[in-house]
């Protein structure tokens, strides 16, 4: 029997209007455009303002121009995944209320809780659902709102993230030759006390101190999390790339996660991958978490062919890190 491979069939994206400039930083903690710029690459951010707006409502935006291009109804919608660390509320799932907001009414819903490697983690799930035979149409979200768990007190973090989301829809492969090819994911536990949101969860309650004591925030100790984000992206792709008989010059494109340009630009030299080939959108978005991966393929769909190769990669809080080799099917 011939396997079913998934396939990502359609890509869109959502970015809210406001912007955040290094400048406007500059004005609110002891920061400056030129420090931002070398030691992160980001000039702007963007994030999502007005009162009752939520990760679910960029996800929205993002889901809804997606299924409008891919013809889809929400009908057709079997399984609906969000990945995400700033949910809407702990419970539901952010998920579920993006269908019901989309009146899609014949799928299950559930989120997926992996910092930045979210989208991938979520990937995986969403292509073994296809490959079960079970489901045709799985809708992927991978959205932040990073707005509301920053402290713009703090200028180590404050500079680096911004609000976005991104949606695929995976299918059943046509053909054998495209779709995702191969996934490779790991955790660590160890790197749980580099980063972290500390309250709000079952371990620390919201109470009067935990909000006063600011630990509803990020807290990112960035050094070390700097070097096990080379260390293990890096090394991640030379795995896939290694397990599937692959040289730099077969591969069109490296989509990294998007948390800090010295973190690509060192990846890209030790695979020894020129930049031309590396998708990096962090100057005008910074790090949206879940939405970075499809953010650039969004970005860069008119310029993939059908059977460009593509590692994913992506690293991030937990640790979690992990990459995927699809090739495009459109
Ligand atoms: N403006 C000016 N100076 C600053 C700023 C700022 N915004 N932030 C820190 N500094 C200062 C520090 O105080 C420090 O000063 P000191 O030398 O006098 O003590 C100096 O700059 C260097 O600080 P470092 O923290 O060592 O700076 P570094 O070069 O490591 O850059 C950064 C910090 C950008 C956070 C980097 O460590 C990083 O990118 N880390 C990895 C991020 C990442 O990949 N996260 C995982 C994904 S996120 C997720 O999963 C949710």
């Amino acid at each position: 029997m011939t396997k079913i491979r998934a396939t990502i069939t359609g890509v869109h994206g959502y970015v809210p209007a406001d912007i955040l400039s290094n400048a406007d930083l500059e004005k609110m903690v002891d920061t400056n455009d030129e420090w931002i710029r070398s030691r992160t690459g980001i000039q702007e951010r963007h994030i999502l303002k007005g009162q009752g707006l939520a990760s679910s409502d960029m996800g929205v935006e993002a889901a809804r121009g997606l299924l409008e291009k891919t013809g889809t109804s929400p009908d057709e919608i079997e399984v609906v995944i969000c990945a995400t660390v700033t949910p809407d509320m702990l419970f539901p799932d952010t998920a579920n209320l993006i269908a019901y907001k989309l009146g899609i009414k014949n799928a299950f819903t559930f989120d997926i809780s992996a910092a930045c490697s979210g989208f991938l983690f979520s990937l995986n799930t969403a292509v073994r659902y296809i490959e079960s035979g079970a489901y045709k149409k799985v809708l992927l979200v991978g959205v932040d709102k990073m707005s509301s768990i920053v402290d713009y007190t703090d200028r180590s973090t404050c500079i680096l993230f911004g609000d976005a989301a991104g949606a695929v829809l995976l299918e059943p492969s046509q053909d054998d030759e495209t779709g995702v090819m191969d996934a490779i994911l790991h955790s660590d536990g160890i790197g749980a006390e580099h980063l972290y949101q500390a309250a709000g969860g079952s371990l620390r309650p919201a109470t009067h101190e935990t909000v006063d004591a600011k630990q509803h925030y990020i807290y990112q100790n960035g050094r070390p999390v700097y070097k096990a984000a080379v260390m293990y992206m890096t090394g991640v792709v030379q795995e896939i790339m290694k397990k599937n008989n692959l040289h730099p010059d077969d591969v069109a494109w490296v989509v990294p996660h998007q948390a800090n340009l010295r973190i690509i630009e060192t990846m890209a030299r030790m695979l020894d991958f020129p930049m031309e080939r590396i998708m990096v959108n962090i100057q005008k978005y910074g790090n949206t978490t879940a939405a970075t991966i499809p953010l650039c393929l969004w970005e860069w769909e008119n310029q993939l062919k059908k059977g460009d190769k593509l590692i994913l990669t992506a690293f991030g809080g937990g640790y979690t890190w992990g990459a995927i080799l699809v090739k495009w099917a459109y």
